[in-house]
Parts: structure tokens; C-alpha cells; sequence
């Protein structure tokens, strides 16, 4: 038997295998878990290339319910969550791993991002938390847990990083204060603050520059692995963490911790 045997839920965000998320689900599924996911849609009447990359992780993983889901579109989340509820009946989990920001507001400092540029990269990548986590309430009639994914850049200034760490501090934020609103619902609120890793997302903010940063700093002296992610957050999910609500959780080999470049200098 499984940590997740006969329990449900939704993950939001897997792009493609090398997703942060793409780890949550193989963990989970190894788990027990009966999982379904959404996906960014394709543009009408054009290819299905978001579909066709999410299909890569969900068939081996023999996961059938992929459904698309604009998450700064409240109609669209209405309309996914309505299908879960006709899929699932009710969920025990939510997974949250979706950020976007305009390229042109990430790469400049953060002095010159544009209003319009904040908006979409908060609205996408922090509000949508605060959206889908409503909708998956009502299907969490007995109780549940969700998980959001964040980085250190939101707690302290990570070059490169701009936009999106204002985001991550807000995300952080709205993480701790969903803590205190589905409390008393027996709804958990956590996020996984994870090091870098190469994905679609993370290219757009100089991950590939951070790894070696990162293995020469923290006290692990490696870097992570989205598997690590995926046990981390299935942990923050499971009944292992019964108590554990609010909770930033970093899955970055003690990065966080230092206070010097430690053996970047040292050696
Ligand atoms: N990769 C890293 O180094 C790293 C580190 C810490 C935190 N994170 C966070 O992990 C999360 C997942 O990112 P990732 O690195 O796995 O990259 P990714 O590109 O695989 O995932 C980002 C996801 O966001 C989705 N998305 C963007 N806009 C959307 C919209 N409007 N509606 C629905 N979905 C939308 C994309 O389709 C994609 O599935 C993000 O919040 C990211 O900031 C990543």
C-alpha cells in the first residue's frame, strides 16, 4: 500500500518531463495516487503542441484526465474544476506549479518592469494560486492538502531573478494567509521552495547559469533533481505532514542557509 492509495487530486503546471510538477506526478503515481492533470491550452486551430508534450508525462504515467486550463481565465478554471468534480467527485490534493512573466519585464531590472508586465506575471503566477485553491475547496469536502512551488529569489535578492521574485515573495505570502482561511477545513497550504533545475520556466531566469552556483555553495555541494521535488511535495501532501500547514518548505540541498559562499571561496 502506497502513501497516497485511494486518494485523488490535480496537478497544475506539468509542461513537459523535465517539469518541476512532471516529478510531483511520478512520485505520486508511484504512490497510489489517482491523478489528473491541466495543461496551458494550445491556441485555437493551431497545433497541439502544449497537449502533446503533457501527453509525453501522462500516458507512461497512464494518466488520462488532461484537460486545459487557463489559469489567469476565471471562466476556464470554473469550467476545469466542474469537470474534475464530473471525474473525481471529490479531490484530497492540489498541486500548483504554474508562473509566467513577460520576457521582456523579467529581463530588465526590476526598476523598469512595465505596470502591465506586473500585473500578468502576479496574476499568473500568484493570484491563480489563490483561484484554483477556491475552486478546489468544494471538491475537498473531507479535508486535503494543496502545494504550491516557489524559490528563494522571493525571500531574498537572487540576480536575475527581477520580476519574479516579487512574485515569489507574494506567492509565499498568499501561501501562509490560504494556511489560515482552510485551516479550519482540514486544508493544508504549503510550497516547496525548490533550488534550480532546467525547465521551460526556469530558462527564462537564468537557472542553467545558477546550477553551478548552486553546487559550489550549498552545503550538499550538488545540485536537486525534480524527483527530490516530487518526494519533497508528495511528503508536504501525505498524511506525513498532518501538522504542517503555511509551511515553506526548501528542497535545495541547504542552500538557504548559507551565509558566505562557503566553498565556492574556501577551495
Ligand atoms: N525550475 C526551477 O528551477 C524552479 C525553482 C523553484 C521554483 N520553480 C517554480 O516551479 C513552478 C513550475 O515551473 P517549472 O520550472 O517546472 O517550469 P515549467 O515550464 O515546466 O512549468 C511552468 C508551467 O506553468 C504553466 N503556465 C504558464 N502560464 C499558464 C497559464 N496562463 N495557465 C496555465 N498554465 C500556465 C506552463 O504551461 C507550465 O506547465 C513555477 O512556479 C516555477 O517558478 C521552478
Amino acid at each position: 500500500m502506497g502513501l497516497f492509495t485511494g486518494k485523488k487530486g490535480i496537478i497544475m503546471g506539468v509542461a513537459n518531463e523535465h517539469s518541476l510538477a512532471a516529478g510531483v506526478a511520478e512520485f505520486l503515481k508511484k504512490e497510489g495516487a489517482e491523478i489528473g492533470f491541466s495543461h496551458l491550452p494550445d491556441k485555437e486551430g493551431g497545433p497541439a503542441k502544449m497537449l502533446r508534450r503533457v501527453m509525453r508525462v501522462a500516458e507512461p504515467l497512464g494518466i488520462t484526465f488532461v484537460r486545459p486550463c487557463d489559469v489567469a481565465n476565471d471562466a476556464d478554471i470554473a469550467r476545469f474544476f466542474g469537470e474534475v468534480r464530473e471525474q473525481f467527485g471529490s479531490i484530497d490534493f492540489l498541486v500548483h506549479s504554474i508562473a509566467f512573466a513577460p520576457l521582456d519585464d523579467i529581463r530588465c531590472a526590476t526598476i523598469d518592469a512595465s505596470r502591465a508586465g506586473f500585473l500578468t506575471a502576479m496574476d499568473i503566477s500568484v493570484y491563480s494560486f489563490i483561484a484554483c485553491a477556491r475552486a478546489a475547496v468544494p471538491l475537498m469536502d473531507k479535508g486535503g492538502a494543496m502545494t504550491t512551488m516557489t524559490y528563494y529569489g522571493g525571500e531574498r535578492v537572487v540576480g536575475g531573478y527581477n520580476l519574479m521574485g516579487v512574485c515569489k515573495a507574494a506567492l509565499e505570502s498568499a501561501t501562509k494567509y490560504l494556511a489560515w482561511d482552510l485551516g479550519p477545513k482540514g486544508i493544508r497550504v504549503n510550497a516547496v521552495s525548490a533550488g534550480p533545475v532546467k525547465t521551460l520556466a526556469s530558462s527564462a531566469v537564468g537557472a542553467g547559469d545558477m546550477l553551478h552556483l548552486y553546487s559550489a555553495m550549498a552545503p550538499m555541494a550538488r545540485n536537486i533533481t525534480n524527483e527530490e521535488v516530487g518526494r519533497s511535495a508528495g511528503f508536504l501532501l501525505s498524511d506525513m505532514a498532518s501538522a504542517t500547514t503555511g509551511e515553506i518548505l526548501h528542497v535545495d540541498c541547504g542552500y538557504h542557509v548559507m551565509g558566505s559562499p562557503g566553498r565556492a571561496v574556501l577551495t
